[in-house]
């Protein structure tokens, strides 16, 4: 049976890079969870449908999250006065061998889908730990949140302490398994392959994990070029590579359009091109590069070079998993940038990092981050007057202000593949 319903309010979003889309008064129609189209007035074979009035309100896309790490969510703020390698050693990895302990997860995993659920986050790319058990714990409260989620079990055999390192054909076993319980299960809640990084993945495990990406044909995240200490060491620990990121393409983990590198802030001009040339996604993060002194990705060139990239909270090398945050840190890193390189690279504007939370990391799902016909309707609804001390402001300045200075409070309703999403009991 058909399920067809409408909303009416002040829609805004991103259908071209950098270019906000303003339907002011308008009404969108809602069929199985896909756009039919917006329109001025109902149309007339639409009659008899349902219509929610949301009124002055503004109606924006769900908010993307490329890239997060689950287990990290206590760990929020913690030790982000370190660099990578040390913030690994001290607070990541201790608070990682944890998530053995199945209850200790469940309650950590439930906080953590209600704050993304808070923030208005409606589809993210989740690393779990090594843990099987609460891996897939983690899926099915994903799947019983209604919040969307790529979710990967972490594989780790060498280069961490001992709690963490895995057998590796355990862990390709353990991943396996996953994969083949998962990929048609739920269907807003899928798995992705995700070897935490080179220095924690032996060569013969990430092969072994391209071959299980290829045979299911799944997603793969990880991270690439963060910090110029882990470059160094993967130059040690890989030494036949001609670079990081071609450790990957060798163990065939650059799957086109399907693979996520979390940060890419140090890449030459020759792994560019290979990313480029691989249709690999980057997810930015930021807040994280901001914390962990990792340095500022080049983020307009990599765009202007074809490559996919979205944003991304990487809690808790992040310190929020607000994507306004996220959004805000974006900015201003990149007005940093611009300053430093004598005015030479240009700026990312409002409207261009609002896409890149929203259509940019969306692409990665399918037709989501957008209102364009055809395109799964995954939307907040903004309650924004107590923001708008000024009555005359548009609706693109309305937008930017709630980014900047929005509250979760002032997100009233989300929507995920046309379904409203209520608050995740804890
Ligand atoms: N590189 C390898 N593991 C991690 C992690 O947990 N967080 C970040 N930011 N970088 C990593
Ligand atoms: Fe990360």
């Amino acid at each position: 049976m058909k399920n067809i319903y409408g909303l009416k309010g002040n829609f805004v979003y991103t259908q071209d890079f950098g270019k906000f889309k303003i339907e002011e008064n308008k009404i969108i129609i809602i069929e199985n969870g896909i756009i039919k189209g917006i329109y001025n007035e109902l149309p007339f074979h639409y009659k008899d449908i349902k219509v929610i009035d949301y009124k002055d309100k503004l109606i924006i896309p769900g908010f993307v999250d490329l890239h997060l790490h689950a287990p990290q969510f206590p760990n929020m703020g913690l030790g982000v006065d370190k660099e990578l390698i040390p913030w690994l050693n001290c607070y990541t990895f201790p608070e990682e061998s944890k998530y053995s302990d199945l209850k200790y997860a469940e309650r950590v995993y439930r906080l953590l889908i209600k704050e993304l659920w808070n923030v208005g986050t409606t589809r993210c790319c989740v690393f779990s730990t090594i843990h099987k058990d609460s891996t897939k714990l983690l899926f099915d409260l994903f799947n019983e949140s209604g919040l969307g989620a790529y979710v990967g079990k972490v594989n780790m055999d060498r280069e961490c302490p001992d709690v963490l390192i895995e057998d590796t054909i355990q862990s390709l076993k353990e991943t396996e398994l996953i994969a083949k319980e998962y990929i048609n299960k739920y269907s807003l809640v899928k798995p992705i392959i995700t070897p935490r990084f080179v220095p924690s993945c032996s060569f013969e495990m990430l092969k072994g994990l391209g071959e299980i990406a290829e045979k299911y044909d799944l997603p793969v995240q990880s991270h690439l070029c963060e910090n110029t200490n882990e470059i160094e060491f993967v130059k040690t620990l890989e030494p036949e590579s001609k670079n990081y990121s071609d450790v990957y393409y060798k163990a065939n983990l650059f799957r086109e359009n399907k693979t996520i590198m979390a940060h890419c802030i140090w890449l030459n001009e020759n792994e560019i091109e290979l990313l480029s040339k691989s249709k690999v996604f980057v997810a930015h993060c930021p807040t994280s590069n901001l914390n962990l002194s990792s340095g500022i990705a080049p983020i307009r060139k990599l765009i202007e070079k074809g490559i996919n990239v979205g944003l991304a909270s990487d809690i808790s090398g992040g310190h929020t998993l607000s994507m306004p945050e996220v959004i805000v840190s974006s900015a201003q890193v990149s007005n940093l940038k611009w300053l430093y390189s004598n005015k030479t690279d240009e700026k990312l504007s409002t409207a261009e990092l609002f896409y890149l939370a929203t259509k940019g990391g969306g692409k990665f799902f399918g037709k989501v981050g957008s209102f364009e016909e055809g395109y799964e309707f995954d939307a907040l609804v903004i309650d924004d007057m107590a923001l708008n001390i000024n009555n005359n402001l548009s609706l693109e300045e309305r937008v930017q202000k709630f980014l900047y200075k929005g509250k979760e409070k002032n997100i009233i309703e989300r929507y995920v593949r046309g379904n409203v999403v209520k608050e995740p009991k804890i």
